[in-house]
């Protein structure tokens, strides 16, 4: 990052992931509550999971495919840089990074990878009085006991620690490292020198992006329907 270059607004978070992003949290909070109810409220979760599927395999693309800071080959850091970062926490005015910084990285590949986990033990999992998820006649009874114990007791808690870990660490940042993460995750920009490279976010990427959206849709309904 140069610092000659006059500070302007960048759009860092395209309008996908943002859209992504909210639509996660809250479609997650939803899998924790239909989850918790009651029996009559798992086929609405079964519907919820699906759309977190959906959630999940699109930012797979998108890291691939997505605005330049939403790419992982531009947030999955090196162990050298995630070293230097760490040793640099302690200090309240250490550089601040652009897009996730090494940490953040690592907890956002975490919470997709549980995230996965939750949903294909889910498509697994048997409630043994009214729900059976979508595969749990492709696999054996064995599978169905292991993946409804890691989808009730394992899973959910992993995740659970992992999102608290997550809004932990913005608060943190927000209050000990002054650095606000929360509204460029909702409008899109930070306030950066000019020579840093901006994610594209026009009219063509949103609709790459619900073309996207789409095919993953499809992906996931044929993947129900494999049972
Ligand atoms: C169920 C709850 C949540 C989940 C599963 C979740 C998940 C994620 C994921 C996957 C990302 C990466 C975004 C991307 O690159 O596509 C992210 C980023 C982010 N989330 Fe959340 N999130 C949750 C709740 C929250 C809440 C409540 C807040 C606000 C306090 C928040 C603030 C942020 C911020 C600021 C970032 C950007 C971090 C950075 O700049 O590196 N999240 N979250
Ligand atoms: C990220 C997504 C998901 C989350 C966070 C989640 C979370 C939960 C939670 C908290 C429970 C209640 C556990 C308990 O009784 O203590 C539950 C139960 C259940 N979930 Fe999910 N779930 C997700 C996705 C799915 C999916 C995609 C399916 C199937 C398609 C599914 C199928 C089930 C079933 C069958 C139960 C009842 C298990 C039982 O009572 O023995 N879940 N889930």
């Amino acid at each position: 990052m140069s610092n000659t270059s006059p500070i302007q607004s960048v759009r860092i978070w395209d309008l996908p992931t943002r859209i992504f992003h909210v639509l996660l949290l809250t479609l997650i909070a939803g899998m924790y509550v239909t989850g918790d109810i009651g029996e009559d409220w798992l086929p609405v979760h079964f519907l919820m999971g699906y759309a977190v599927l959906t959630l999940i395999l699109f930012r797979l693309v998108w890291g691939v495919v997505g605005g330049y800071w939403s790419r992982f080959s531009n947030f999955v850091p090196t162990s050298s840089r995630l070293i230097r970062y760490v040793k640099a926490l302690r200090q309240p005015t250490s550089e601040h990074a652009i897009g996730h910084n090494p940490l953040g990285a690592l907890s956002v590949l975490a919470m997709l990878l549980t995230l996965l986990l939750q949903v294909f033990s889910g498509f697994c999992s048997d409630d043994e009085v009214a729900a059976t998820g979508p595969w749990t006649s492709l696999v054996s009874s064995n599978c169905v006991e292991w993946a409804t114990l890691y989808h009730t007791e394992i899973g959910q808690v992993a995740l659970l620690f992992l999102i608290a870990l997550h809004v932990a660490s913005v608060v943190f940042y927000k209050f000990f490292k002054h650095e606000d993460l929360i509204t460029p995750m909702v409008k899109g920009d930070k306030a950066l020198p000019a020579d840093v490279p901006a994610s594209k976010d026009t009219a063509i990427t949103r609709t790459v992006a619900v073309i996207v959206l789409a095919m993953c849709g499809y992906l996931v309904y044929r993947l129900v329907h494999l049972g």
